[in-house]
């Protein structure tokens, strides 16, 4: 369970497991994203971790220049086709977030939907934010779309039921020390396949530290994805904009 995310995203179900976070939801994040900068058309953003590519080709039909990574060649191999099907730029390609060989600066570095925390120990969990920092033009913004540990600790649901394509999925939640441990059954005629995801949990405040002493400072910190501000006690996310 150590590589967990390396199977589980390498896997199709992913996708259909997570429908629900689709475009749509994507292109309300890009905009409120957007809303906190004051980056120009054509500027160069980074998604890193970029998935099946849903906010990289909103920023793109959007008329910015970006460049989307991900360790996932099953989900890469999904952005592209995504882009070439919106006739849109597809500069994607496939690298460990732990080690980005890049050298060209950005004006926007973005890590959305919880790709964050997947590792052991606090220094590769916490290792892009440093490289961002790098990456990114002075002024530049990095934004950060986590979730808010104090309401998923209070409110886990230990299990939930959903179809899909005529099959069953059950997934199965637990805190386990600090981190949230999911367990992820797909059941399709007579098959059963098993996944699993692992997140470290880090509180705001954990954060803050972490990105202060990197350099960035605070812009925005929103608690959902229409913009409401945060609050710990209340907010089902932590999207934060940051500027170096
Ligand atoms: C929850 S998904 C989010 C994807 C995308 N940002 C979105 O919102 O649709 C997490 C993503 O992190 C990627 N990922 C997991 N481990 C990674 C790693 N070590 N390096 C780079 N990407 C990784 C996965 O392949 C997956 O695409």
């Amino acid at each position: 369970m150590k590589e967990w995310y390396k199977d589980w995203f390498s896997s199709e179900l992913y996708l259909s497991v997570y429908s629900h976070r689709n475009d749509e939801e994507a292109e309300q994040l890009c905009r409120l994203i957007l809303s906190s900068t004051q980056i120009k058309n054509g500027a160069k953003i980074l998604d890193a971790a970029c998935g099946a590519g849903r906010h990289s080709n909103h920023f793109s039909i959007l008329g910015f220049d970006v460049v989307g990574f991900d360790l996932s060649k099953t989900l890469l191999y999904v952005a592209v086709n995504s882009a070439k099907e919106k006739t849109l730029p597809a500069n994607f390609f496939c690298s460990d977030i732990r080690n980005v060989p890049l050298k060209s600066k950005f004006e926007l570095i973005v890590n959305l939907f919880t790709s964050f925390g997947y590792f052991e120990t606090d220094e590769e969990n916490f290792s892009f934010i440093k490289q961002a920092y790098l990456m990114l033009e002075n002024g530049g913004y990095y934004a950060l779309d986590y979730l808010n540990e104090k309401t998923l600790r209070e409110n886990l649901v230990p299990q939930s039921e959903k179809s899909i394509n005529g099959g069953k999925i059950i997934e199965r939640r637990k805190i386990a020390g600090n981190r949230v441990v999911k367990e992820i059954n797909v059941f399709s005629g007579d098959e059963e396949i098993k996944f699993h995801e692992s997140v470290r949990l880090y509180s705001k405040d954990d954060i803050m530290k972490e990105t202060e002493s990197v350099g960035f400072k605070l812009v925005n910190l929103f608690g959902d994805y229409t913009g409401t501000i945060f609050n710990e006690n209340v907010s089902n996310r932590l999207i934060a904009v940051f500027q170096k």
